[in-house]
């Protein structure tokens, strides 16, 4: 039986070692290597501005905080989605209007995003569902006609280009998650990335308490100003010096990644009971942060004796995500959703399991759990697969 976690960061001697070197200092926070991790993720990703945040929740939350977002207004969030994408909107009294989910990626049915905006309506999120990029021409198409800020959220999409630029460069800003299970790690933490001046240069104040100079411009030691409003949402040094070094390794993940991805795809695509999301078209390139294999109507109820069944085999699986957002209590209290709502984003949270293809697995990986899949749909079907 092989052991297969569905996430389990990478961590090497060189991560071990920075943080050492941090650790034997006295610089935590306000150091050199925040920026040195900033500017090393704006070149990866050919951003002209990072900002390190401590998690990619307080970027989207700093992004709406940036647009001076409040009661009464209102944001575009896809059903679709990790929760902080539509908490970060609540963070600032806002209120997210939820688009359900095309049915072949995963991410936000842009077809339904026009009769979701009325005058209230100050900008559009998107997420690039499992790294699978959305059609940002036609994103912002729409934000420009009505006038909208554009949120991308990128937590999993390092890795993800869209006409070959990267993601979180097309719409105003884009938003990153270090969280363990992400392409890559500082434990938590997270990267806001622009082409804007004016929205780095603010959300660098507001990230540290709105003060108006950093530790480094300080003339007089502790001799400062506060100008705005801001958070206590920095990334510390010794999350810098790990994210400096996992940026090196980037590449050789994402290239395990898509191998993984590509092999477990094979496998699983000619098995009937199930079916897989789109995970490349032409110019849209993927981060294949994991594969979502939705299962079909006659094995669907099984779900959790599939899950239970490839546990037992070693394997561990997720769900992205576990249910819309707007049916999760939170929202299903405040705003009144039902639970037949947003039929697509549900039919993906309802039946959906997530495998892995993270670079801690490799091919011998991918073909256990294609055969460990087709054993587990054959037993709860109880017949046998040619
Ligand atoms: C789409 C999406 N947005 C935001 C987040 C939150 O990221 P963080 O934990 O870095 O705040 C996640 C976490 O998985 C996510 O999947």
């Amino acid at each position: 039986m092989r052991n297969i976690p569905f996430g389990k960061p990478i961590i090497g001697k060189e991560e071990k070692d920075a943080i050492a070197r941090v650790l034997e200092g006295t610089t935590f926070v306000h150091g050199p290597l925040a920026h040195e991790f900033e500017h090393d993720f704006a070149a990866y990703t050919k951003a002209p501005y990072a900002v390190s945040v401590s998690s990619c929740t307080a970027g989207l939350h700093l992004a709406y905080f940036y647009l001076g977002l409040k009661a009464g207004d209102e944001v575009i969030v896809p059903a679709q989605t990790h929760v902080a994408t539509a908490h970060a909107v609540e963070f600032c009294g806002a209120k997210p209007v939820f688009v359900d989910a095309e049915r072949n990626t995963g991410n936000i049915d842009i077809d339904q995003i026009e009769a979701a905006i009325t005058p209230r309506t100050k900008a559009i999120s998107i997420v690039h569902f499992l790294g699978m990029p959305v059609d940002m021409d036609k994103i912002n198409a729409i934000a420009k006609k009505h006038n909208l800020f554009v949120v991308e959220d990128c937590a999993l999409a390092i890795g993800t280009y869209y006409n070959g630029i990267h993601a979180g460069l097309h719409g105003d800003l884009g938003c990153y998650s270090f969280y363990p299970v992400k392409h890559m790690t500082t434990t938590e933490g997270g990267m806001v990335i622009t082409k804007h001046e004016q929205i780095a240069t603010k959300l660098q104040r507001q990230k540290a308490f709105g003060v108006d100079r950093t530790v480094g411009e300080r003339k007089v030691p502790g001799i400062y100003d506060v100008t705005m409003l801001g958070y206590n949402y920095r990334l510390n040094e010794v999350q810098a010096a790990m994210g400096i070094e996992q940026i090196k390794r980037l590449d050789s993940f994402l290239t395990t990644r898509k191998q993984n991805f590509d092999a477990l795809y094979t496998g699983l695509k000619e098995i009937d009971e199930i079916t897989l999301l789109q995970s490349s078209n032409g110019q849209f390139q993927s981060s294949y942060y994991c594969l979502s294999l939705v299962l079909n109507t006659e094995v669907a109820d099984k779900r959790f004796e599939i899950v239970k069944q490839l546990n037992e085999m070693g394997i561990g699986t997720s769900v992205y995500y576990p249910k819309p957002v707007p049916h999760l209590q939170y929202y299903k209290e405040k705003y009144g959703f039902t639970e037949n709502s947003y039929p697509n984003a549900s039919w993906i949270s309802y039946n959906s399991i997530a495998l892995s293809v993270a670079p801690h697995l490799n091919l011998e990986d991918m073909q256990y759990m294609v055969n460990e899949v087709k054993n587990a749909i054959v037993k709860v079907k109880k017949l046998v697969y040619a």
